[in-house]
């Protein structure tokens, strides 16, 4: 199927590694060009060649910690000069990394997971949509976490945060309703990106094999999946594309749980 991707513009915000780097992947095998954003240059550029090799005819990593609005800003212009003033595609893939449960967390903490967590996202955001307006078609993916819908104790502001994502992309869809510029939320379950994996590692599970990542999530958390085993971040990917596309004609608004199964909605 053809995401309609050639000749278009993207942005990917944590597309260094993990799921943003996977859903990037995917725009460059289809010929977008592709900017992702992150705050270590080294991996940036790593990621960038390898999206340049898949076949993304300007593929480039652009330094901003998304807490730091004039910095995003800076970005977000830089690419305005570089692309023509439009953009067809933003993807928010940053979240925070806060645990602890409610009465280890010290207010910082709590700061910390809204700063990482929807302050980055609602600043690309502001940026972006001069950008996003002038363009033919265009699309913003935010990702939110299946934990909004399941709660883990060692999880609140994490999770809160997360919430306040899909709250606020919601809000987006309807405000951007007219210009049919969609908005929608991918909400992963337990997915085996490095962080995940270097929970297992720290209690003793190969956090390289997705069924003893699921068998430990069960055994701390409670929360397995239908599927005997974690997500990968490639199963993220074509999600995240499909929905950033052009072939993306008629969802927006929506909350799309990519978990494995669960029995939430
Ligand atoms: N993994 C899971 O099981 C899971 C489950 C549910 C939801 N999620 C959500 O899914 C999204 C992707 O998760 P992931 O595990 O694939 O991500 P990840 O591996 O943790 O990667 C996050 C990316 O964001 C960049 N980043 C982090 N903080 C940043 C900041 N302040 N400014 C700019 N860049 C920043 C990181 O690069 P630098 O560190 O170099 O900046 C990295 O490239 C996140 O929003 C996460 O909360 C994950």
């Amino acid at each position: 199927m053809d995401l309609g991707f050639a000749d278009a513009t993207a942005v990917v915000v944590g597309g260094g590694r993990g799921m943003g780097l996977a859903a990037a992947r995917c725009l460059a095998d289809d010929g977008a060009k592709v900017a992702i954003v992150g705050r270590t240059q080294r991996v940036l550029d790593e990621a960038a060649a390898d999206l340049a090799r898949r076949g993304s005819p300007d593929a480039l990593g652009l330094v901003a910690d998304t807490g730091d609005a004039d910095a995003v800003q800076g970005v977000f212009d830089q690419l305005g000069e570089r692309w023509n003033g439009e953009l067809n595609v933003l993807i928010n893939a940053v979240g925070p990394s806060t645990q602890g449960t409610f009465e280890q967390l010290s207010d910082d903490q709590w700061r910390q997971a809204f700063d990482d967590g929807v302050m980055g996202m609602v600043h690309c955001v502001r940026s972006a949509l001069p950008l996003l307006r002038q363009a033919q078609w265009a699309r913003i993916v935010n990702f939110s976490a299946h934990s909004t819908q399941r709660q883990t104790i060692i999880l609140p502001a994490y999770t809160a945060a997360k919430a306040a994502v899909t709250s606020i992309s919601k809000n987006l869809s309807l405000l951007l309703a007219p210009d049919e510029i969609m908005v929608n939320v991918v909400s992963p379950g337990s997915i085996a990106s490095e962080a995940l994996r270097g929970w297992a590692e720290s209690v003793g599970v190969d956090g390289s094999d997705p069924y003893a990542l699921m068998a430990a999530i069960d055994k701390h958390f409670g929360h397995p999946a239908h599927l005997p085993r974690a997500g990968l971040p490639d199963e993220i990917g074509p999600v995240v594309a499909f929905l950033a596309s052009k072939r993306n004609s008629y969802m927006t608004g929506a909350n799309v749980n990519v978990d494995g199964g669960s029995d939430f909605t």
